[in-house]
C-alpha cells in the first residue's frame, strides 16, 4: 500500500519524508490557501522533496481555464500529477492528460458511479473522500469497498484507488484490508500509526533493564 501526506506544509512533508515511508503528497486549493505560500515554487519544492506523485489541483472549473492550468502545474516537475474535480469538465480533460501520457488524480469522488467514470477517463487516481461521507452519516468506507471490488471486474482498467478525507488509522487499516493501493492522510494521522501504548512501556522496561545490566553494543 502507497502512503501519501495530505498537506502543504514543507516542515511536516520534510519530517515524514525523512522516514522514508512516504511515497506522494496529495494538496487541494484549500491547504495551497492554508499554508500561506504561492502555490507554483510551493508545489516545486515539495516536488523537490518527494520523489513519488505529487498531487496539484487545477483551480478553475471550465474546460479551457482548466487546461491551460494543467500546462502550467506539469511543466513544474515530472513528478506533478494534475488533479481535477469529477466533474464533467474535469473528467474531460483527465481523458486529453492521459492520452498525453500525464497523470491524473481525479477528486471530490462521493459514488460508485463517478469512480466508473473517473476509470474511464484514464485517471492514474481515484480519490474518494471517506471522512466528509462519515460527516454526513453515510458509510464512507463501503465506498472504497464497492470501488475496489468493481475495478477488479475489469482488469482493463489501471486507475488506483486513493483513499483521502481520512481522519483515523482505522481508515487506513480498513482501507487495506479492502485491497486498495494508496492513502492519503494528514501528517498527525500518519503519525498515530506509528503509536501503541504497551510498545512506549515496553521500550521503557527495554531501557531500564539494559542500563541496570550496565553492559554497551558500542565499545570506542
Ligand atoms: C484529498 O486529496 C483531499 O486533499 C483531502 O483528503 C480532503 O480531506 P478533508 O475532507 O479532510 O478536507
Amino acid at each position: 500500500m502507497k502512503f501519501f501526506v495530505d498537506t502543504a506544509d514543507i516542515h511536516e512533508i520534510e519530517e515524514l519524508a525523512a522516514t522514508g515511508l512516504i511515497d506522494g503528497v496529495t494538496t487541494n486549493p484549500s491547504l495551497i490557501a492554508k499554508s500561506g505560500k504561492e502555490f507554483v515554487p510551493l508545489i516545486k519544492d515539495i516536488c523537490k522533496i518527494v520523489n513519488g506523485p505529487v498531487s496539484a489541483e487545477v483551480a478553475a472549473t471550465d474546460f479551457e481555464t482548466m487546461r491551460k492550468e494543467a500546462e502550467v502545474l506539469r511543466n513544474i516537475a515530472n513528478n506533478v500529477t494534475i488533479k481535477v474535480p469529477l466533474t464533467p469538465a474535469g473528467l474531460k480533460l483527465c481523458k486529453l492528460l492521459s492520452h498525453d501520457d500525464t497523470k491524473v488524480n481525479v477528486t471530490l469522488c462521493f459514488s460508485a458511479a463517478q469512480a466508473i467514470l473517473a476509470a474511464k477517463a484514464g485517471a492514474a487516481f481515484v480519490s474518494p473522500f471517506v471522512g466528509r461521507l462519515d460527516d454526513i452519516s453515510m458509510n464512507g468506507m463501503q465506498l472504497i469497498e464497492d470501488i475496489v471490488k468493481i475495478y477488479k471486474n475489469y482488469p482493463a482498467y489501471k486507475t488506483e484507488v486513493l483513499v483521502a478525507s481520512i481522519r483515523s488509522p482505522m481508515h487506513i487499516t480498513q482501507a487495506a484490508k479492502m485491497g486498495a493501493q494508496v492513502i492519503t492522510a494528514p501528517p498527525s494521522v500518519i503519525q498515530q500509526l506509528f503509536k501503541h501504548p504497551l510498545t512506549d512501556q515496553g521500550l521503557a522496561a527495554f531501557v531500564e533493564d539494559w542500563n541496570k545490566s550496565g553492559q554497551t553494543i558500542l565499545k570506542d
